[in-house]
């Protein structure tokens, strides 16, 4: 039997996905089990505020909310629950991106939605995120996070190497 879920990753709409692979991705990289969930803010707002309401019963540690556009899924979310909510903004069709990004950041006081970058970066970072707040109270992520680093910065060193020897310098 798999484990319960403890990061909900939460999209606006099926054609989000590509972005949130990474998310999911990531997560898995850290043996962290999650649930994707298509629910929008506007299209589906009973369903969303009922998700977000419930998450914490059902197990969840973290959400992570992500839209395009006026990205209002994520802040909805947080405004259904006290779990913390990581909200990753889609790139847009009309503004590049920035319309996403304003509407998911732009939370009133006490209704923080913690906002990553636009695209790629941002949606792996919501991944590293959720582990870092996780890792707080369970030493197995933690310790999988230092290594993560460790890697991270292995690669950097290995490539400045790569370019030094190809440069002769
Ligand atoms: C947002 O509108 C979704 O999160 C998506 O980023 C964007 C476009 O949605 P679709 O028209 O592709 O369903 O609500």
């Amino acid at each position: 039997m798999s484990k319960q879920p403890t990061v909900a990753i939460v999209m606006g709409s099926k054609s989000d996905w590509p972005v949130l692979e990474y998310t999911y991705n990531t997560l898995k990289e850290f043996g962290v089990e999650a649930t994707v969930k298509i629910l929008s803010a506007h299209r589906t707002p009973h369903e969303a505020a009922a998700f977000a309401e419930n998450a914490a019963a059902n197990g969840y540690k973290v959400i992570i909310g992500a839209a395009g556009g006026a990205a209002h899924l994520s802040g909805v979310l947080a405004g259904h629950t006290t779990l913390p909510v990581i909200g990753i903004p889609v790139k847009g069709w009309a503004l590049d991106g920035m319309d996403s990004l304003l509407s998911t950041l732009q939370m009133p006081k006490g209704v923080p939605v913690a906002t990553v970058a636009i695209g790629k970066a941002g949606a792996i970072n919501a991944a590293v995120l959720a582990v870092q707040i996780m890792a707080l109270s369970d030493a197995d992520l933690g310790e999988k996070m230092v290594q993560y680093k460790k890697d991270m910065a292995a690669d950097v060193l290995k490539d400045d190497a790569e370019l030094q020897a190809e440069l002769g310098s």
